[in-house]
């Protein structure tokens, strides 16, 4: 049932490929338009359509972190992440023409259930994101997207974050056709990028040698930091969250752009930090703004562990080691950068000694407030 892998996480970080590729099976036209069936709200009503709340607990809400950055750039749309357990008491704003977009793993997540009530009081259209047929989530919702990457045994999450990811993009690309905008040219061209990338997992999956070696040598580390921009900044998140459930080392991931601003003071000599590097073509200079941070970090002493695009040679010289993951456009880069991140956990965690699909106080849906 393991697939032969030692745990359930190693399996279902191995079945991503899969996961992605499953995920966007079906969902295009033989012209490449988007075709959504499933989606049991009318054209019209998501035409209509004037902001977007996605609300969501833990890695999911980092899920939902990526998709705000490409659904605003492809629909125009404004859309707000809430976490569920929030949605309710920041008195959202919320009409019919407000879409309530919901990720949930499980899809028995109370915190994320009740946000979807609420939305529902209020009048709000609701989609949910799912990867568990016929749970209570969707079935809760006006629609639903499943993602396909199979059940998830893990308690932590991996290859259903990959897959809440690309059907994020799936409906931002759809919502942007359905609008007409410009970007819907474009949609073709993502989809095709995005149709590439279970490869591109896997070139990383056969290279993870180094980043076990990494794991192992850290196995007493007090505390690492994660520091990513745009939307390397929630994958910084999820390179945290499952360093302290997997490994129980403090960990906090910041958006780079916060340094300066207070995080900064805690780089000391030998401080290991994960920085993940937008693609130098990345729009405002982000790349060269995350050098910069990198080389202020080196300066402190810190220990730069530097995920980076193939054939950036821009972070070489301050980087005490350099992951490599395979070029691809600036909004696609979290199907990439997350997988080393996952491997270091894991590996962390079984250097540790510790019980990598059970991690201590954690269940795998959390069905209570
Ligand atoms: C982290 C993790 C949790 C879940 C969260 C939401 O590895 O597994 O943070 O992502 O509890 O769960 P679902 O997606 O089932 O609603």
């Amino acid at each position: 049932e393991k697939g032969g892998y030692e745990t359930f996480m190693e399996k279902e970080i191995h079945d991503q490929p899969a996961a992605v590729r499953d995920t966007l099976l079906g969902r295009t036209d033989e012209d490449g338009r988007l075709v959504l069936d499933e989606l049991r709200i009318s054209e019209e009503e998501l035409r209509e359509v004037n902001r977007i709340y996605v609300v969501a607990c833990g890695t999911a809400a980092y899920a939902g972190m990526v998709a705000k950055y490409a659904i605003e750039h492809w629909t125009r749309i404004p859309v707000e992440v809430s976490l569920a357990h929030e949605f309710r008491y920041c008195d959202p704003i919320v009409d019919a023409r407000t879409l309530v977009v919901s990720i949930s793993q499980s899809g028995e997540t109370m915190d994320t259930l009740m946000a979807v009530k609420h939305a529902k009081d209020l009048g709000a259209r609701t989609i949910s994101i799912c990867n568990t047929h016929g749970s209570t989530i969707p079935r809760g919702s006006d629609a639903v997207l499943y993602t396909h990457a199979g059940p998830e045994i893990a308690v932590a999450s991996t290859k259903a974050f990959v897959a809440q990811i690309t059907a994020c993009y799936v409906l931002g690309l759809y919502l942007a056709q359905l609008r007409g905008q410009t970007y819907a040219d474009d949609a073709k061209q993502v989809m095709a990028e995005l149709h590439e990338m279970p490869e591109h997992i896997e070139t990383l999956l056969a290279s993870t040698d180094r980043v076990e070696e990494i794991a192992r040598f850290m196995a007493d580390s007090r505390s690492v930091l994660f520091l990513g921009r745009h939307v390397g900044y929630p994958i910084a998140m999820e390179g945290a969250l499952k360093l302290k459930e997997l490994a129980y080392i403090h960990a906090e991931g910041f958006a780079a752009g916060e340094l300066k601003h207070g995080p900064i003071a805690l780089i000391e000599p030998g401080q290991p930090v994960f920085v993940v590097v937008p693609g130098p073509d990345t729009p405002h200079g982000l790349h060269k703004k995350v050098v910069s941070n990198i080389q202020e970090i080196r300066a402190r002493g810190a220990r730069t562990l530097v995920i980076a695009e193939e054939g950036d040679e821009d972070v070489v010289p301050f980087a005490d080691e350099v992951i490599r993951v395979p070029k691809t456009s600036p909004l696609l880069q979290p199907l990439l950068t997350v997988i080393p991140l996952q491997v270091f956990a894991l590996h962390l965690s079984t250097a540790k000694g510790l019980d990598v699909d059970q991690p201590r106080n954690l269940a795998k849906s959390v069905t209570v407030e």
